[in-house]
Order: structure tokens, then C-alpha cells, then sequence
């Protein structure tokens, strides 16, 4: 058992530990809490270190599903977390910095979803899995921009889709399934009489930083390596994707980069940092340094040694809400032919704990 007298108060005075003392903590505590600490892409490099499991949204919500451990501790924002738990309700999942948000998934309430359905009632919702879990209770399905196009084709043609909360993921979902496509804002407030058919109505939301990308910047990238292929995450503007020679999720990237030599990347500097940490002899460019999501680097290696310690914060949901939210998220999952009720013998191996956890993704 952990001894009482190391574990220290505050966050702060775990920061003044060295990173080999925090690593050995987590470790530490790490078993002695049968955790499994899941980390996203675009945790600092030190995260990523001790993470368990790295990835995108879908890698991270399958594994989440699937893992034996008894606390799952997220490294990543405040959706990230809710959809382990919405996936592992008997489990404790912690948060080391519940600031640790996502502006994006701010954009909707699930109020202003109920408002926009009463509006359209034979359309099926699609969330982002970047969304809260009230929101998630009140679609059909959920998506990541691994598999959003799968989703939107999942639909009947003629069908209405109202897509939640980002408009350049819908855009491109749209582009991709030949649907026609108009944001919440072009609609106005006043009833709509006719929409076109098989219609995806996208709320107009957006993630900062990938919204934020720009041409020039692309232009610069492409001027300095010429030869660089360029790949780009779906959250970016259409104007910036139609140069793209390979649109994807964030884990698609680091498929990317191991197949080419020298790739320009358009999304959070996360995962570049740790791409060129990995692949130290290829040219891996960021599209722009200015990409960096603060939110998620909230998290930092003395507060996760601290959420293990005092195992804060535990994310609480109404249960209500969670059944519906995972409906969506199981929709998806079965999607993706990445979850499948487990078997009677899966069951008693998972009951006895022997299912190893994590994997040797980074
Ligand atoms: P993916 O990792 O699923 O590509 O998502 C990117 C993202 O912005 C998560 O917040
Ligand atoms: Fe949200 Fe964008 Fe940050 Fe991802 S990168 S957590 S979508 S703000």
C-alpha cells in the first residue's frame, strides 16, 4: 500500500519532483491501483511516455471499452474521460486536471440539440465523440474522423442528418458521401419548408486550433520541401483539406509517417513532437507551430502523479444520461467493427483479471 507520508497535497508540490521520481511514482501507484493510463496524441511527450494506451478518439473509446484495469486515469480533455466512463461504468475513471476541457465540444448543449431535432424530426443525430455526454444521450450515433464518412453512409440516402458540433468534419463528411451540406447558421432561426434531400445539417462549431490553419502557412511548408507529402486532420477548413494528399485521424498519421520520409502535418504539434521523437531520421514538418491546443496540455506529469496518489478527479454521471450516451457510442463502436459483447469465455478471463492491459504503440 502506498505510505502516507508521500503522498503530498497539492499538484504543485509534486511539481517540484523530478521526472524520474514522478515516473517511479506512477509506476508505483500505478499497481497498486490496478490502473491503466490512457493518454491522446496530443499529450506532452512526458505523458505519452507513461501512457498505457496512446491514440486517437476511436483507439482510445475502443480501448476504453476493453480494458480489465479497475481506474482508468485519461490523459486527454473532459469528453475523452466521460466516454471511458460512459464505456466502463463499473470503473473509476480520473481526470488529473478537470479544467482540462474542449473548447469545440463547448459549442453544443444538449438543449440547443433538442431545439435543432424539434426542428427536424425525421433526421437521425450524429455527434462528434468531441461532444459531452448529454449531447451524446440525445443522438443516434456517434463518430471520430476516423470513421465519420462510414457513419454519415450508415444513414438511408434520402435521410436528413444533423451533425454536431463541427462544421469542417461534417463538410468533409458531406463531400466524401456526395451529401448536400449547410451549417445551423445558414439556416437561421425561421422554419425551413424544404431542405435537399439526404441533407446534413452541420452545427456551426469548430475546433481553434485546427480551424485556425491557414494556406500561407501550408504554402511556406510546401516552399521549403517540396518533395513532402501533406496530410491533414479532417477539423481543418476546406479550403486548406483540398491541398491535402491524405486526409485522417491523428493515429492514421503516425501510419503515415512511418510509410513516408519527409510529411508536412497538419494538426496539434503533439503528435509531431512525438513523431520526430520516434522517427528521428525523417523530415516531419508541422503545417504550423502555432498549433497547439492548450487544453490539452493541461495535463502535466506531476498531476497525473498526483490524480493517481489522491485518485482525483472522478468523473460522475447520471446514469440516465450514460445509458443513452453509450447507446450512440455502441452504435458506433459495432460501426467501426471495433467492439463485440464479450464472449462467456472473455467474460471469466476478464472476471479474473488476466487480460493484459496497454500496448507497445509508442
Ligand atoms: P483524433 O485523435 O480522433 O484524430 O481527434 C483529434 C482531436 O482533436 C481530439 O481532440
Ligand atoms: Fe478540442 Fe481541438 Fe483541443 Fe481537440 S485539439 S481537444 S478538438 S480544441
Amino acid at each position: 500500500m502506498i505510505q502516507i507520508a508521500d503522498i503530498l497535497q497539492t499538484p504543485l508540490e509534486y511539481a517540484r519532483l523530478s521526472t524520474d521520481e514522478l515516473r517511479d511514482r506512477i509506476t508505483r501507484r500505478k499497481a497498486e491501483l490496478n490502473a491503466v493510463i490512457l493518454g491522446h496524441n496530443y499529450q506532452r511527450v512526458e505523458i505519452q511516455a507513461v501512457s498505457d494506451f496512446l491514440g486517437d478518439s476511436l483507439g482510445l473509446s475502443q480501448e476504453a471499452a476493453e480494458t480489465n484495469a479497475d481506474v482508468i486515469v485519461f490523459c486527454g480533455v473532459h469528453f475523452m474521460a466521460e466516454t471511458a466512463k460512459i464505456l466502463s461504468p463499473r470503473k473509476t475513471v480520473l481526470m488529473p486536471d478537470l479544467r482540462a476541457g474542449c473548447p469545440m465540444a463547448d459549442f453544443v448543449t444538449a438543449d440547443g440539440l433538442r431545439r435543432l431535432k424539434e426542428r427536424f424530426p425525421g433526421a437521425a443525430v450524429i455527434s462528434y465523440v468531441n461532444s459531452t455526454a448529454e449531447v451524446k444521450a440525445e443522438s443516434d450515433v456517434c463518430c471520430t474522423s476516423s470513421n465519420a464518412v462510414e457513419v454519415v453512409n450508415s444513414f438511408p440516402r434520402e435521410q436528413t442528418l444533423l451533425f454536431v458540433p463541427d462544421r469542417n468534419l461534417a463538410r468533409y463528411s458531406a463531400e466524401r458521401s456526395g451529401r448536400p451540406y449547410l451549417t445551423t447558421s445558414e439556416l437561421g432561426s425561421e422554419q425551413i419548408e424544404e431542405l435537399p434531400e439526404g441533407a446534413i445539417v452541420a452545427w456551426d462549431g469548430y475546433c481553434y486550433v485546427h480551424d485556425d490553419l491557414v494556406f500561407e502557412e501550408l504554402a511556406a511548408a510546401k516552399r521549403r520541401h517540396p518533395g513532402a507529402k501533406v496530410v491533414i486532420h479532417p477539423e481543418a477548413r476546406r479550403d486548406l483539406l483540398q491541398h491535402a494528399d491524405f486526409i485522417t485521424s491523428t493515429a492514421k498519421m503516425v501510419d503515415l509517417a512511418e510509410e513516408h520520409d519527409e510529411l508536412i502535418i497538419g494538426t496539434e504539434r503533439g503528435l509531431i513532437d512525438r513523431l520526430r521523437q520516434r522517427f528521428p531520421e525523417k523530415t516531419l514538418i508541422p503545417l504550423s507551430g502555432a498549433a497547439v491546443c492548450g487544453n490539452m496540455k493541461m495535463n502535466t506529469l506531476a498531476k497525473l502523479a498526483w490524480s493517481l496518489d489522491h485518485e482525483k478527479h472522478e468523473i460522475v454521471l447520471d446514469e440516465a444520461v450514460r445509458e443513452r450516451a453509450e447507446a450512440a457510442l455502441r452504435r458506433m463502436l459495432d460501426l467501426s467493427g471495433g467492439w463485440r459483447p464479450p464472449s462467456a469465455e472473455e467474460e471469466a478471463i476478464e472476471s479474473a483479471g488476466l487480460r493484459s492491459s496497454g500496448c507497445d504503440c509508442a
